[in-house]
C-alpha cells in the first residue's frame, strides 16, 4: 500500500509527528510519500495513493492555511479512500477536559470548512519550543501554557507528544486501510451469479 502523508508545521513538532508516522508505516511494509503542505504541488495525484494522512498544528485556533488549501483542493479524491486528520495542539497536553473539547472543536472547524470528512481524526499533544520563540511568541506561549496548566519554564523546550499513543493510532488506521484494500480487491464478496445457479441447482 502506498500512503501519502501531507503535513503543515510552524515550529517543527508536526514534521516530527509526520516523520514518526511515515517511519512506522514503512516498517509495517508500506510505501510512504511525505509532503510538506507548503511545498505540495497542486498537481499531486491523490488518486494514486491507497490512503492519506493530513497532519497540522493549531495556532490561534487554526491549522496551517497551506494544509487547509491542500485538503480543500483534493476533497473529492480524499473522500473516496481511508483518510486521517492528525491535529497537534497544546490543548491536548492539558489535564482539563475542556481544553480537549477545544482541540476537538478546532479539528471540527477544519473539517467543516474544508468539506472533507476524514475516516478518523486523531488529536495529539504538541510541544513548547520556548528556546526557539522570539520574545513576543515566547510571551504569548507562556500565557497560553499557564492557562492550560503546561510548563511556563521558558529556559527549556517541553515535548508532550505521547509516541506510544501515536503508534497505537497508526496501527489501528493501517488495519482499516488494509481492510478497505481487501474490500476493493474483492468487490463481489456477496453472492455471485454462479452462486445463485449452484444454489438453485442444489434446491
Ligand atoms: C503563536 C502560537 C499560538 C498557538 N496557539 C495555540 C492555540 O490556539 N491552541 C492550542 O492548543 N495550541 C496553540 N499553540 C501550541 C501549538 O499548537 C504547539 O506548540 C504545537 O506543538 C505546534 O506544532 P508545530 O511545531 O508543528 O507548529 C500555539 C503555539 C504558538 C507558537
Amino acid at each position: 500500500m502506498h500512503i501519502l502523508i501531507v503535513y503543515g508545521t510552524t515550529e517543527g513538532q508536526t514534521r516530527k509527528v509526520a516523520t514518526f508516522l511515515a517511519d512506522h508505516i514503512r516498517q509495517r511494509g508500506n510505501e510512504v510519500t511525505l509532503l510538506d503542505s507548503t511545498e505540495a504541488p497542486r498537481s499531486v495525484d491523490v488518486d494514486a495513493y491507497g490512503a492519506v494522512i493530513a497532519a497540522g498544528s493549531v495556532h490561534n485556533g487554526r491549522h496551517q492555511a497551506s494544509l487547509f488549501q491542500f485538503v480543500r483542493n483534493h476533497r473529492h479524491a480524499l473522500q473516496t479512500k481511508p483518510t486521517a486528520l492528525v491535529s497537534v495542539s497544546l490543548s491536548m497536553a492539558s489535564d482539563d477536559l475542556q481544553d480537549h473539547v477545544e482541540a476537538a472543536a478546532c479539528a471540527d472547524r477544519f473539517i467543516t470548512a474544508s468539506e472533507w470528512t476524514p475516516t478518523v481524526t486523531h488529536l495529539v499533544a504538541g510541544a513548547l519550543r520556548y528556546t526557539q520563540y522570539d520574545f513576543f511568541k515566547g510571551w504569548i506561549l507562556k500565557m497560553i501554557a499557564g492557562a492550560k496548566g503546561a510548563s511556563t519554564d521558558t529556559d527549556k523546550d517541553h515535548e508532550f507528544t505521547d509516541w506510544s499513543d501515536l503508534e497505537a493510532f497508526v496501527d489501528a488506521f493501517l488495519k482499516q486501510v488494509h481492510e478497505h484494500g481487501d474490500l476493493i480487491a474483492k468487490p463481489s464478496a456477496g453472492p455471485t451469479l454462479d452462486d445463485g445457479v449452484n444454489q438453485s441447482q442444489q434446491a
